[in-house]
């Protein structure tokens, strides 16, 4: 084919998720001065007031299957409420102002804004069982790997087939007294474990990532983080799956009556249906994913990535903001 005939892409169309950056990269600016200051929730409430305002500039038809929960306790980005300009497309749209309010308030590293958007009617909403089990890896760990199997097994397998020593293998984890025997199974393998103190989104978009830290990222966690990360290692091409883990009788009823399958192995298909999601991610403080915001002099600089399924395109996004826009906010 003559590079005349030859189309440079197939069909180009809008990336959505490169208008909706500008919704992490907001959350996360006004979430910077929360940082390190011990309050969690009044660094919640800057980044949801910015996303949100930020998501109503941009023509899409938004539905929120995972917000800041239900209505009546989360006065905004609740389950349910519609954002965006109303124009567009229809979507369902999962919405984290910040992975990771504690890591913020407490001034530690990893803390991300992150959403993700795929067509309307395509997301899980587990939001009514409140954990879920998880293991993350790269696109070898299709057919390889599977969470019903024991985790000395999965990493075992995994390891042979992206052809590491099992001594090489970094599982991240979270630390928490639930893990106890999971990382003392997992040691038992000879891999070693990277504990994260919070975050399990940014630990599976690095497990399923080439050339990262990390190899897999296994352990219970949020499931809205689930359904989220479930959106990112799709553009990415990794494996996942997940199993909800309610904490008691009274959470599984919840769960069965809300329509959801309690015991079944969620594939990422279960967790989001089609190839066409988006996620995106700005850094609020530093991590192995994205920088987090930086002021320099009359400049805020951040970090984003942006993924896309159809394409499979992983867009890293550097911004420079002037900070006299920002200026309304008293702690800039
Ligand atoms: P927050 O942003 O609400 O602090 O959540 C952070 C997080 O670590 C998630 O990344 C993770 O999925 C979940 O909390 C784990 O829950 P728990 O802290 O109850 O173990």
């Amino acid at each position: 084919m003559s590079t005349e005939e030859a189309p440079l892409f197939h069909h180009p169309d809008r990336n959505l998720a490169l208008e909706l950056v500008r919704a992490t990269e907001a959350a996360a600016i006004r979430a910077v001065p929360w940082i390190g200051k011990g309050d969690k929730n009044a660094a919640d409430k800057a980044a949801v007031d910015a996303m949100r305002a930020f998501l109503a500039t941009v023509d899409f038809d938004g539905v929120i299957v995972i917000g800041e929960g239900e209505k009546d306790e989360a006065p905004m980005l609740f389950n349910g409420e519609h954002v965006g300009s109303g124009k567009g497309p229809a979507c369902d749209i999962a919405v984290d102002p910040i992975d990771g309010t504690s890591l913020t308030a407490a001034g530690r590293s990893h803390a991300l804004s992150v959403l993700a958007v795929s067509d309307r009617g395509t997301m899980l909403d587990a939001s009514s069982v409140f954990y879920m089990d998880k293991i993350v890896a790269g696109p070898e760990g299709h057919g390889v790997i599977d969470i019903e199997r024991p985790v000395g097994d999965n990493i075992r397998a995994y390891a042979k087939a992206i052809g590491k020593d099992i001594e090489e293998m970094r599982i991240a984890v979270l630390d928490r007294p639930r893990h106890t025997q999971l990382i003392a199974d997992i040691r038992a393998t000879g891999a070693g474990t990277r504990l994260i103190l919070d975050g399990d989104v940014a630990g599976g978009i690095n497990a399923a990532r080439r050339g990262t830290r990390i190899d897999m990222c296994i352990g219970v966690g949020g499931s809205p983080e689930g359904i989220t990360t479930a959106c990112a290692v799709k553009a990415l091409g990794g494996f996942m799956q997940g199993r909800l883990a309610p904490k008691d009788e009274a959470e599984r009823e919840r769960g069965i009556a809300a329509g959801l399958d309690i015991d079944a192995v969620l594939s990422i298909e279960d967790m989001v249906r089609g190839d066409n999601t988006f996620f995106v991610a700005t850094g609020v403080t530093d991590g192995a994913l994205v920088n987090g915001v930086k002021r320099e002099g009359p400049i805020i600089r951040t970090e984003s990535v942006v993924l896309r399924s159809k394409s499979g395109t992983l867009r890293r996004i550097e911004a420079e903001h002037l900070v006299e826009k920002w200026l309304d906010d008293e702690h800039l």
